[in-house]
């Protein structure tokens, strides 16, 4: 079928990503620092190198000694809080890191790179709710700057070096395997807080929304990128707004436990709400997410419950 390169394929999406691929037959090669990922999330079909995405010399043996047809870029320095926190690092991460990608594969382009940018803060405080991608982004955070030009880059990259792309901006994501010690990803911290006796804190009133998006409609929108020539840029979520209090809600429903909140002082900066127009993606490949809030939910319930330990 032809080989694949996936950064950050011991993550969350990297490693699913990485599962559906070796499903389709596809070789698979990994690299991860393994910062935020884990070794024990990564399929045993693929093969695995330990780098850094910001390591030029190892980086290029790599592509030395292959040709990918299809490259997923997820590593990345996730945290938007941690961004605000060490901007520096956020930027060498995420922009030092697309760049030295770019830098590597413009002699030899792949069929398409595919990367994974921000729904969820990258259009800032915009009113216009669901948000097109035609909304101009005005991120307020050092994350949502940084994939921001990491976009620009790959569009600057497309029409310099014809480098195919799409960049994908996710709603937030969630389901089994979620880092819940990151500090993204509200519904893996719930489940993992209430499995081991601990109350959810939710940041302000609880009424910001988001657009949560199942893990497995996120990775059909991956590969359904790859079966045809678009280039550009595409909102991936579900086009509905779910609030933090609703999540608890659901999250209770499911574990059936005892589960206790406790209201903490807003974080500075947040978005109050936050939800992706999906017509572009409808319209332009025919995809819909296929799962509701509910039933990801109780999926990913159910896998905390078997494999999460304290
Ligand atoms: N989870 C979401 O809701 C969401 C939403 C929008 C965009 N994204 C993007 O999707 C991608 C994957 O996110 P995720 O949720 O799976 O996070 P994750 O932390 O589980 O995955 C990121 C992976 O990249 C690896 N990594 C980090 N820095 C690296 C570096 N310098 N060199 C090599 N590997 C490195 C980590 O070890 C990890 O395995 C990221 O680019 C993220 O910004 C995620």
């Amino acid at each position: 079928m032809g080989k694949v390169l996936v950064t950050g394929g011991c993550g969350f999406i990297g490693s699913h990503t990485v599962d559906k691929l070796i499903e389709e037959n596809y070789q698979v090669i990994v690299i991860d620092n393994l910062s935020t990922g884990f070794i024990t999330n990564l399929n045993k079909k693929a093969i695995f190198y330990n780098i850094d995405i910001r390591d030029k010399e190892r980086l290029k043996e790599i592509f030395e000694n292959n040709y990918f047809d299809y490259i997923f870029h997820f590593a990345a320095q996730i945290n938007v809080r941690k961004g605000e926190e060490e901007p520096f690092f956020d930027v060498d991460v995420n922009i030092g890191g697309i760049i030295n990608l770019l830098e590597i594969i413009k002699k030899n382009p792949p069929k398409k790179i595919i990367f994974s940018s921000t729904g969820g803060v990258i259009y800032g405080l915009t009113d216009i709710l669901p948000t097109p991608e035609t909304v101009e982004p005005f991120p307020i955070c050092i994350y949502g700057i940084s994939k921001l030009t990491c976009e620009k880059l790959l569009y600057a990259y497309w029409k310099k070096y014809g480098i195919n792309y799409v960049a994908l901006r996710y709603g937030n994501v969630y389901g089994p395997r979620q880092n819940y010690l990151s500090e993204a990803g509200v519904i893996a911290i719930f489940i993992s807080r209430i499995l081991s006796g601990k109350e959810c804190i939710i940041f302000g009133d609880g009424n910001q929304t988001r657009d949560f998006i199942y893990i497995e409609d996120v990775i059909s929108a991956n590969i359904a990128f790859m079966n045809n020539d678009i280039t550009g840029i595409f909102n991936v979520g579900t086009g509905i707004e779910t609030s933090v209090n609703r999540i608890f809600e659901i999250i209770r429903e499911k574990i059936g436990k005892d589960c206790k909140k406790v209201y903490g002082e807003e974080k500075k900066g947040e978005l109050k709400r936050s939800c992706l127009s999906i017509e572009k993606i409808k319209k332009q490949i025919n995809w819909l997410p296929k799962f509701s809030i509910e039933e990801g939910i109780e999926k990913t319930v159910d896998w905390f419950c078997l494999n999460f330990r304290i």
